[in-house]
């Protein structure tokens, strides 16, 4: 890597990054346009107006990733609670609920380690498998309420209710309350991602501590009455380790309910309308069902549900060409190096048969790889086995909007998807 103080674009013909931007809504909708500019040209890239360094290029990508001492998940500078406007918010939490604090997500190991050791042993694999009967016959009621009519709002009846549902069960709740779930998700997404007025803050932080009470109540529960489950393993968890406090238990709480929100809607979203795009794909998945696995990751290379989260750089340092000063934000963007032509050769294609699918960074890379991979993983394989089931000749009931997906800096959340079929069983 070179020295340069400054980031290194050379200008040559066609596109030059600074032709986007990615505050504009059709860009965010469809940024591989922008995603190869970056690649080509500078595959680290101070944007102007913020300040802010994208790293887009695979191999950069992944050397941020594994360099966790220098691109560190403990974030200063990003969120939108900050300033008086939010002091309201968080003064709130503080004296009737439990204030926010850094595990998990915003932590570097060796802190993050014990949280990740806590978090892996409660969402393991034999929990998750244990859980695909259940999948089954919720998808299936979810699909017997519309499968007369001919078509659905997937958004809507099939992909928020499906994994929201089992979410909720997850965490404690009776799956009929899925909404509230919802509420508290979409609340903590909303002050997460906009600035909000006082009075919206006032109203967030009540819905905040509706959640944390509840979750509260569940783990006082489960600490007195452990069960197979996955809050009495996160309460309980902790043979040799220091116990988790109520305040890094509600943290994590607060990025499960977060994180597996609107993650695994988009996947399901982005794979049906991918069906409807390919409707040659969808008769060889209904054919040979053991490529449903590849189709999975060729969906999450090709549109990733999170297109890009931050780090902070701790000390200054050269990628990719381009100096980064300590101290600055830097975001990583998992949805450009999956499109990236040096790692998977015409990276614009969906190839159901791509041999090395399964190297995107959907779901990002050790030390925070997505710990909701194989619950996510598994829905959609129930998900997509019950609709090549019963539903066939999968079109669109109206077009997509332009764009298609609602404004958002890191995630790809569709705004719309009417379809309709013939029903099969
Ligand atoms: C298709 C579905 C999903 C996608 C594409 C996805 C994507 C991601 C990505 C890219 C990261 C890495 C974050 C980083 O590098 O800082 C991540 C981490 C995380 N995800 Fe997911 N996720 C999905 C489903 C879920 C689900 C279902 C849950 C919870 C129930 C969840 C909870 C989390 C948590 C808690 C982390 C932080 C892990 C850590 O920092 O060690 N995710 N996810």
């Amino acid at each position: 890597m070179s020295a340069t103080t400054e980031p290194k674009c050379p200008v040559s013909t066609g596109k030059r990054p600074e032709d986007f931007s990615l505050a504009d809504p059709a860009v965010q909708s469809s940024p591989y346009e922008f995603y190869h500019t970056l690649h080509e040209k500078c595959p680290v890239y101070k944007v102007p107006e913020t300040g802010i360094y994208l790293i887009s290029s695979y191999p950069e990508l992944k050397d941020a990733l594994d360099n966790y001492g220098t691109f560190s998940n403990v974030l200063e500078r990003a969120g939108v609670l900050q300033g008086e406007n939010a002091k309201v918010f968080l003064n709130t939490l503080d004296e009737r609920g439990w204030k926010h604090i850094p595990t998990l997500q915003r932590s570097d190991p060796p802190n993050h380690s014990r949280y990740r050791k806590i978090v892996d042993r409660a969402f393991n694999m034999k929990q998750v498998r244990n859980l695909q009967p259940r999948m089954t016959a919720l998808v299936n009621e979810l699909i017997d309420k519309f499968i007369d009519r001919g078509e659905c709002d997937f958004i809507e009846e099939f992909a928020f209710p499906f994994p929201g549902t089992i979410i909720a069960e997850l965490v404690g709740l009776d799956g009929s309350e899925w909404p509230r779930y919802r509420r508290w998700a979409e609340n903590l997404l909303a002050y997460g991602t906009r600035v909000m007025t006082v009075e919206e803050l006032r109203e967030a932080a009540e819905i905040e501590l509706e959640m944390q009470h509840t979750y509260a109540a569940i783990f006082e529960d489960r600490r007195k009455n452990p069960r197979e489950d996955l809050m009495s393993a996160l309460v309980m968890a902790y043979e040799g380790d220091e116990p988790l406090t109520m305040h890094e238990l509600q943290n994590l709480m607060h990025q499960f309910t977060a994180g597996g929100y609107e993650t695994v809607p988009s996947a399901l979203n982005h794979g049906i309308w991918t069906l409807i795009r390919f409707p040659e794909v969808a008769e060889e998945l209904r054919a040979d069902r053991s490529l449903i696995r590849n189709f999975i990751d060729e969906c999450l290379r090709w549109e990733a549900p999170v297109q890009g989260l931050y780090r902070t750089a701790k000390t200054d340092t050269d990628l990719g060409g381009t100096h980064i000063p300590a101290g600055s934000l830097c975001n990583v963007r998992y949805g450009a190096a999956n499109r990236d032509n040096s790692q998977f050769p015409d990276a614009d294609k969906f190839d159901l048969h791509r041999p090395n699918s399964n190297q995107h960074l959907g779901f990002g890379a050790v030390p925070h790889v997505c710990p909701g991979a194989v619950l996510g993983k598994q829905e959609m394989t129930v998900a997509y086995n019950a609709i090549l089931d019963r539903m066939g000749d999968l079109q669109l009931a109206a077009p997509m909007p332009d764009p298609v997906h609602r404004t958002s800096f890191g995630f790809l959340p569709m705004k719309q998807l009417r379809v309709k079929f013939r029903k099969l069983a």
